[in-house]
Protein backbone atom coordinates (compact mmCIF):
# COMPACT_ATOMS: atom_id res chain seq x y z
CA UNK A 1 0.00 0.00 0.00
CA UNK A 2 1.16 3.48 -0.76
CA UNK A 3 -0.23 6.32 1.54
CA UNK A 4 0.47 9.95 0.29
CA UNK A 5 -0.51 12.95 2.83
CA UNK A 6 -0.55 16.47 1.64
CA UNK A 7 -0.43 18.89 4.00
CA UNK A 8 0.78 22.40 4.80
CA UNK A 9 2.32 21.31 8.34
CA UNK A 10 4.62 18.43 7.25
CA UNK A 11 6.50 18.56 10.01
CA UNK A 12 3.93 17.06 12.63
CA UNK A 13 3.90 13.56 10.88
CA UNK A 14 7.64 13.28 11.38
CA UNK A 15 7.97 11.75 14.76
CA UNK A 16 4.75 9.06 14.67
CA UNK A 17 5.89 8.05 11.30
CA UNK A 18 9.29 7.19 12.30
CA UNK A 19 8.88 4.90 15.97
CA UNK A 20 6.56 1.68 16.72
CA UNK A 21 4.30 -0.39 14.37
CA UNK A 22 4.81 2.65 11.63
CA UNK A 23 8.15 2.34 11.79
CA UNK A 24 8.19 -1.32 11.38
CA UNK A 25 5.98 -1.55 9.12
CA UNK A 26 7.71 0.94 6.48
CA UNK A 27 10.95 -0.86 6.77
CA UNK A 28 9.09 -4.13 6.14
CA UNK A 29 8.01 -2.47 2.84
CA UNK A 30 4.36 -3.14 3.76
CA UNK A 31 3.64 0.45 3.37
CA UNK A 32 4.89 4.18 1.70
CA UNK A 33 3.78 6.81 3.82
CA UNK A 34 5.27 9.79 2.31
CA UNK A 35 4.33 13.59 3.13
CA UNK A 36 4.34 16.44 0.83
CA UNK A 37 4.42 19.88 1.55
CA UNK A 38 0.99 21.83 0.07
CA UNK A 39 3.82 24.88 0.04
CA UNK A 40 5.42 23.57 -2.77
CA UNK A 41 2.52 24.18 -5.17
CA UNK A 42 2.15 27.55 -3.82
CA UNK A 43 3.31 29.99 -5.74
CA UNK A 44 6.11 31.81 -3.70
CA UNK A 45 5.17 29.32 -1.27
CA UNK A 46 1.58 31.44 -0.59
CA UNK A 47 -1.44 28.83 -0.21
CA UNK A 48 -4.33 30.23 1.35
CA UNK A 49 -5.70 33.70 0.70
CA UNK A 50 -9.07 35.77 2.32
CA UNK A 51 -12.67 34.32 2.59
CA UNK A 52 -14.58 35.79 -0.07
CA UNK A 53 -17.81 38.08 1.70
CA UNK A 54 -15.23 38.87 4.79
CA UNK A 55 -15.06 37.07 7.84
CA UNK A 56 -12.19 35.61 10.44
CA UNK A 57 -9.29 33.06 8.78
CA UNK A 58 -7.67 32.50 5.67
CA UNK A 59 -8.82 29.84 3.17
CA UNK A 60 -6.14 27.35 1.01
CA UNK A 61 -6.46 28.28 -2.35
CA UNK A 62 -8.06 25.64 -4.32
CA UNK A 63 -5.89 25.95 -7.57
CA UNK A 64 -3.12 25.19 -4.76
CA UNK A 65 -4.49 22.20 -4.02
CA UNK A 66 -5.55 20.77 -7.14
CA UNK A 67 -2.09 21.00 -8.88
CA UNK A 68 -0.59 19.13 -5.94
CA UNK A 69 -3.47 16.17 -6.81
CA UNK A 70 -2.59 16.11 -10.00
CA UNK A 71 1.37 16.48 -9.45
CA UNK A 72 1.13 13.47 -6.96
CA UNK A 73 -1.82 11.42 -9.33
CA UNK A 74 0.56 11.63 -12.14
CA UNK A 75 3.89 10.46 -9.97
CA UNK A 76 2.21 8.02 -7.63
CA UNK A 77 -1.83 7.35 -8.45
CA UNK A 78 -4.03 6.62 -9.95
CA UNK A 79 -5.61 6.83 -5.93
CA UNK A 80 -8.19 4.43 -5.12
CA UNK A 81 -9.04 7.27 -2.35
CA UNK A 82 -8.85 10.77 -2.25
CA UNK A 83 -9.60 11.14 1.01
CA UNK A 84 -10.07 15.34 2.65
CA UNK A 85 -10.08 15.38 6.24
CA UNK A 86 -12.64 17.62 7.40
CA UNK A 87 -14.75 17.83 10.97
CA UNK A 88 -17.95 17.98 8.70
CA UNK A 89 -17.19 14.56 6.90
CA UNK A 90 -18.28 10.99 7.65
CA UNK A 91 -17.13 9.71 11.24
CA UNK A 92 -14.41 6.99 11.17
CA UNK A 93 -15.25 3.81 12.37
CA UNK A 94 -13.57 0.27 12.13
CA UNK A 95 -15.69 -0.71 9.47
CA UNK A 96 -14.23 2.40 7.28
CA UNK A 97 -10.71 1.54 8.22
CA UNK A 98 -11.09 -1.94 7.24
CA UNK A 99 -12.31 -0.72 4.04
CA UNK A 100 -9.63 1.63 3.42
CA UNK A 101 -7.33 -1.17 4.13
CA UNK A 102 -7.99 -2.62 1.03
CA UNK A 103 -6.84 -0.05 -0.84
CA UNK A 104 -3.44 0.32 -2.85
CA UNK A 105 -3.30 3.93 -3.09
CA UNK A 106 -4.38 6.96 -1.15
CA UNK A 107 -3.89 10.40 -0.91
CA UNK A 108 -5.47 11.89 2.22
CA UNK A 109 -5.56 16.11 2.38
CA UNK A 110 -5.08 17.65 5.65
CA UNK A 111 -6.86 20.77 6.05
CA UNK A 112 -5.44 23.87 7.81
CA UNK A 113 -6.57 27.45 8.95
CA UNK A 114 -10.21 27.87 8.81
CA UNK A 115 -10.42 24.98 5.89
CA UNK A 116 -10.13 24.43 2.00
CA UNK A 117 -11.71 26.28 -0.72
CA UNK A 118 -15.21 24.68 -0.72
CA UNK A 119 -14.52 23.47 -4.81
CA UNK A 120 -11.97 21.07 -3.46
CA UNK A 121 -14.57 19.33 -2.51
CA UNK A 122 -15.31 18.14 -6.01
CA UNK A 123 -11.69 16.42 -6.64
CA UNK A 124 -12.11 14.50 -3.35
CA UNK A 125 -13.63 10.71 -3.11
CA UNK A 126 -14.40 10.66 0.45
CA UNK A 127 -14.57 13.09 3.53
CA UNK A 128 -14.20 11.61 6.85
CA UNK A 129 -14.32 13.46 10.62
CA UNK A 130 -12.35 11.41 13.14
CA UNK A 131 -15.40 12.88 16.02
CA UNK A 132 -17.86 15.25 17.12
CA UNK A 133 -15.09 17.39 18.41
CA UNK A 134 -12.60 20.09 16.37
CA UNK A 135 -9.15 20.18 16.34
CA UNK A 136 -6.44 22.78 14.47
CA UNK A 137 -6.18 20.81 11.29
CA UNK A 138 -6.80 17.72 9.44
CA UNK A 139 -3.16 16.49 10.58
CA UNK A 140 -3.96 14.70 13.72
CA UNK A 141 -7.04 13.26 12.34
CA UNK A 142 -4.79 11.79 9.13
CA UNK A 143 -2.38 9.93 11.40
CA UNK A 144 -5.49 8.53 13.14
CA UNK A 145 -6.04 7.35 10.17
CA UNK A 146 -2.91 5.97 8.97
CA UNK A 147 -2.21 4.53 11.85
CA UNK A 148 -5.89 2.57 11.93
CA UNK A 149 -5.31 1.57 7.89
CA UNK A 150 -1.87 0.60 8.92
CA UNK A 151 -2.01 -2.14 11.48
CA UNK A 152 -4.33 -3.49 9.62
CA UNK A 153 -1.98 -4.74 6.47
CA UNK A 154 -1.60 -8.83 6.50
CA UNK A 155 2.03 -8.83 8.57
CA UNK A 156 2.14 -5.30 9.70
CA UNK A 157 1.15 -7.18 13.39
CA UNK A 158 2.78 -10.20 14.52
CA UNK A 159 0.31 -13.35 16.41
CA UNK A 160 0.42 -11.28 19.96
CA UNK A 161 -0.61 -7.92 17.95
CA UNK A 162 -3.40 -9.64 16.17
CA UNK A 163 -5.75 -7.39 14.78
CA UNK A 164 -8.75 -10.12 14.93
CA UNK A 165 -9.12 -9.96 18.88
CA UNK A 166 -9.40 -6.10 18.78
CA UNK A 167 -12.24 -3.96 20.67
CA UNK A 168 -14.59 -3.32 17.67
CA UNK A 169 -13.06 -5.57 15.17
CA UNK A 170 -16.44 -7.66 15.76
CA UNK A 171 -18.48 -5.07 17.30
CA UNK A 172 -17.73 -6.37 21.30
CA UNK A 173 -15.01 -4.37 22.75
CA UNK A 174 -12.03 -6.25 24.11
CA UNK A 175 -11.74 -9.04 27.45
CA UNK A 176 -9.55 -7.60 30.30
CA UNK A 177 -5.85 -8.36 30.10
CA UNK A 178 -3.47 -9.74 32.98
CA UNK A 179 0.64 -9.93 33.35
CA UNK A 180 2.36 -10.31 36.35
CA UNK A 181 2.29 -10.47 39.80
CA UNK A 182 -0.46 -12.80 40.25
CA UNK A 183 -1.87 -9.76 43.25
CA UNK A 184 -0.96 -6.54 43.46
CA UNK A 185 -2.24 -4.77 46.61
CA UNK A 186 -5.40 -6.96 47.23
CA UNK A 187 -6.09 -6.93 43.24
CA UNK A 188 -5.77 -10.90 42.04
CA UNK A 189 -5.50 -11.96 38.45
CA UNK A 190 -8.91 -13.92 37.70
CA UNK A 191 -8.42 -17.15 38.52
CA UNK A 192 -9.24 -18.63 35.38
CA UNK A 193 -6.50 -17.05 33.47
CA UNK A 194 -4.35 -19.17 35.18
CA UNK A 195 -5.78 -22.09 35.22
CA UNK A 196 -4.57 -23.93 31.57
CA UNK A 197 -8.06 -24.52 30.67
CA UNK A 198 -8.06 -23.07 27.61
CA UNK A 199 -12.06 -23.81 26.71
CA UNK A 200 -12.71 -22.43 30.28
CA UNK A 201 -10.63 -18.72 29.28
CA UNK A 202 -12.00 -18.44 25.63
CA UNK A 203 -15.46 -18.63 27.63
CA UNK A 204 -14.43 -16.04 30.40
CA UNK A 205 -13.05 -13.89 27.90
CA UNK A 206 -15.91 -14.11 25.29
CA UNK A 207 -17.87 -13.41 28.36
CA UNK A 208 -15.89 -10.51 29.39
CA UNK A 209 -16.38 -9.15 26.26
CA UNK A 210 -20.20 -9.42 26.47
CA UNK A 211 -20.17 -7.70 29.76
CA UNK A 212 -18.26 -4.89 29.39
CA UNK A 213 -19.86 -4.29 25.94
CA UNK A 214 -23.17 -4.24 27.54
CA UNK A 215 -22.09 -1.91 30.48
CA UNK A 216 -19.98 0.25 28.39
CA UNK A 217 -20.99 0.80 25.22
CA UNK A 218 -24.52 -0.49 24.72
CA UNK A 219 -25.28 1.69 21.65
CA UNK A 220 -22.47 -1.52 19.95
CA UNK A 221 -24.78 -4.44 20.72
CA UNK A 222 -27.97 -2.55 18.62
CA UNK A 223 -26.78 -4.86 16.06
CA UNK A 224 -27.60 -7.90 17.81
CA UNK A 225 -30.89 -6.76 18.83
CA UNK A 226 -30.37 -3.40 20.75
CA UNK A 227 -30.51 -6.10 23.84
CA UNK A 228 -27.37 -6.62 26.73
CA UNK A 229 -26.75 -10.16 26.49
CA UNK A 230 -27.88 -11.97 29.60
CA UNK A 231 -25.02 -12.91 31.38
CA UNK A 232 -24.59 -15.26 34.86
CA UNK A 233 -22.65 -13.51 37.65
CA UNK A 234 -21.53 -10.01 39.16
CA UNK A 235 -19.98 -7.51 36.51
CA UNK A 236 -16.39 -6.67 37.93
CA UNK A 237 -14.44 -9.98 37.30
CA UNK A 238 -12.26 -8.84 40.89
CA UNK A 239 -16.02 -9.80 42.06
CA UNK A 240 -16.42 -13.12 40.51
CA UNK A 241 -16.33 -15.48 43.24
CA UNK A 242 -15.39 -18.47 40.65
CA UNK A 243 -12.75 -16.52 39.27
CA UNK A 244 -11.04 -15.54 42.56
CA UNK A 245 -7.50 -15.70 42.11
CA UNK A 246 -4.99 -18.28 43.93
CA UNK A 247 -2.77 -17.56 46.40
CA UNK A 248 0.42 -15.90 44.92
CA UNK A 249 2.47 -19.35 45.87
CA UNK A 250 -0.13 -21.16 44.21
CA UNK A 251 -0.07 -18.43 40.96
CA UNK A 252 2.25 -19.50 38.37
CA UNK A 253 4.07 -17.69 35.70
CA UNK A 254 2.24 -16.86 32.17
CA UNK A 255 2.93 -19.41 29.99
CA UNK A 256 5.64 -17.66 27.34
CA UNK A 257 2.93 -18.91 24.76
CA UNK A 258 0.49 -16.73 26.28
CA UNK A 259 2.61 -14.17 26.71
CA UNK A 260 2.42 -10.90 24.90
CA UNK A 261 6.07 -9.00 23.77
CA UNK A 262 6.79 -7.21 26.59
CA UNK A 263 7.49 -3.82 24.37
CA UNK A 264 7.86 -2.92 21.03
CL1 LIG B 1 -10.81 15.65 10.17
N1 LIG B 1 -10.36 18.02 11.22
C1 LIG B 1 -10.45 18.93 12.21
N2 LIG B 1 -9.90 20.12 12.05
N3 LIG B 1 -11.09 18.70 13.35
C2 LIG B 1 -11.62 17.50 13.50
C3 LIG B 1 -11.56 16.50 12.52
C4 LIG B 1 -10.92 16.81 11.36
N4 LIG B 1 -12.20 15.41 12.96
C5 LIG B 1 -12.64 15.73 14.18
N5 LIG B 1 -12.29 17.00 14.51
Amino acid sequence: MRIDILTAVPEIFASPRQASILKRAQAKNLVIIAVHNLHDWGPRGRIDDYPYGGGAGMVIRVDVVVAAIRTLSAAYGPYDEIIYLTPDGEKLSQKLLNTLSLRSRLLLIAGHYKGIDERIRAYVTREVSIGDYVLTGGELPALVLVDGIVRLIPGVLNDMESALEDSFQDGLLAAPVYTRPPVFEGQAVPSVLLSGNHEAIAQWRLEQRLRRTAERRPDLLSDHGGEAPLLPGPASPSEAPSYTASPPSAAKAPSKADHDRPSE
